[in-house]
């Protein structure tokens, strides 16, 4: 089969390629990504020379572009993954968000329509229901949980996911939709909580706790995502939406107290800073549907996961440092200078 990644640059389409060019040596796996700040060629470095993958560079919102690459690779499964994903730089510039995940997706729909497809698969986020209380730890999102987002990030990928169900529908396209919890592990951007924070502290720099830090996140270990899309591409019903995430609840001064206690930091380093404006309190998932259905379970409890994440970052400086170095610094200035 071939089967078109795209955002594979990324942290979680460049794990979703990694896994994937090596359970299937028999598909062909073809990245489409545009390279946005977010994109790092360093992460495909390790499969670039698998004869089952190809990298094409290429903008999901390029309507002619992508037209010529699903007329020349004839994919039979799509994985959108591409989009514009931190909610901080929504806060501050929303137009390439609507852009990239929204007229994005609907040109990767219609080139679905177009030249035929096996199967297209969404890859959406459990902020998509908006957030829950604090006060409330029995309440989970389920898939019937209403659309109610906060950000203009979840308000595009939700925007992106009505678009998948409104093509299901009318013209009977074959879509699936996933909504996951936050992710991490390797080759996860220094602009999110835990690489953030793993890199702060290891350069012995201020570790900023928005608010009192103790909103929640359900964290799950990115290859555990990678294998539930898998499943859900190869088994999931089309027209379904399978929310993942494996009741892995953290305040986020739980995160980062145990990411200084691992690296051996002083606690001292944590500062709290400005909350982000809408702040979501809690995220929670209901993951029944697909592990009923389909059988998937997250196999990586935190406390091994994010001793592989840290450790992994211990091992790869060169490939964060690349990073921190470059342009960040001043986005770092930016979104922390006078917070
Ligand atoms: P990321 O920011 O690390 O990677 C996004 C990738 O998309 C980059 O390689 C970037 O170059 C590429 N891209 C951006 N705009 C593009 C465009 N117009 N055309 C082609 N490529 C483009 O994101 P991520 O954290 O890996 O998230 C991947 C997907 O998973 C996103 O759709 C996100 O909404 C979703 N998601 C993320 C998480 C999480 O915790 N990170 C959780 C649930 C869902
Ligand atoms: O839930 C899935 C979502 O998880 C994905 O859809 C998004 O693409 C992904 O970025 C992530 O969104 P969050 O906003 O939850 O992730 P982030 O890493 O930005 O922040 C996690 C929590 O940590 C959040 O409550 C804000 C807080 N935070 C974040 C940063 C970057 C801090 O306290 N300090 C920081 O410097």
């Amino acid at each position: 089969m071939n089967i078109i990644v795209t955002g594979g640059a990324g942290f979680i389409g460049g794990n979703f390629c990694h896994y994937m060019t090596g359970k299937y040596p028999e598909d062909t796996i073809i990245c489409i990504d545009k390279l946005t700040y977010a994109g790092n060629m360093e992460t495909l470095a390790p499969i670039m020379e698998k004869p089952n993958f190809r990298f094409i560079r290429a903008d999901i919102a390029d309507r002619d572009a992508i037209y010529k690459i699903f007329e020349e690779e004839a994919p039979d499964i799509v994985v959108n993954f591409a989009a514009e994903s931190h909610v901080d730089r929504s806060i501050t510039d929303p137009e390439v968000f609507l852009r990239t995940n929204i007229i994005g997706t609907s040109v990767m729909l219609d080139a679905c329509r177009k030249y035929g497809i096996k199967r297209y698969h969404q890859v959406s986020t459990d902020e998509v229901y908006g957030d829950l209380p604090l006060d409330r730890p029995d309440l989970f999102f389920t898939e019937e949980t209403p659309i109610h987002t906060s950000s203009p990030y979840s308000a595009s990928k939700a925007s992106a996911d009505l678009l998948v169900q409104a093509y299901a529908r009318t013209y009977k396209l074959p879509c699936t939709i996933s909504r996951c919890s936050n992710n991490y592990g390797p080759y996860h951007f220094p602009e999110k909580l835990i690489p953030l924070m793993i890199a702060n502290a290891l350069n012995d720099k201020e570790l900023p706790v928005y608010g009192k830090g103790e909103n929640v996140r359900d964290w799950l270990y990115v290859e555990d995502h990678c294998i539930a899309i898998d499943l859900i591409i190869r088994k999931g019903t089309p027209g379904e939406v399978y929310n993942i995430g494996g009741h892995n609840e953290k305040t986020n001064l739980e995160v980062v107290k145990t990411v200084l206690a691992q690296l051996g930091k002083s606690e001292d380093l944590i500062t709290y800073v400005t909350d982000r404006p809408g702040h979501d309190m809690r995220y929670a998932i209901d993951p029944s549907k697909i592990h009923k259905e389909l059988g998937w379970l997250p196999a990586t409890p935190f406390e091994q996961g994010i001793k592989k994440t840290i450790d992994w970052y211990l091992e790869n400086r060169e490939w964060w440092e690349n990073i921190i170095s470059g342009e960040y610094a001043n986005y770092y200035e930016k979104m922390y200078g006078n917070r």
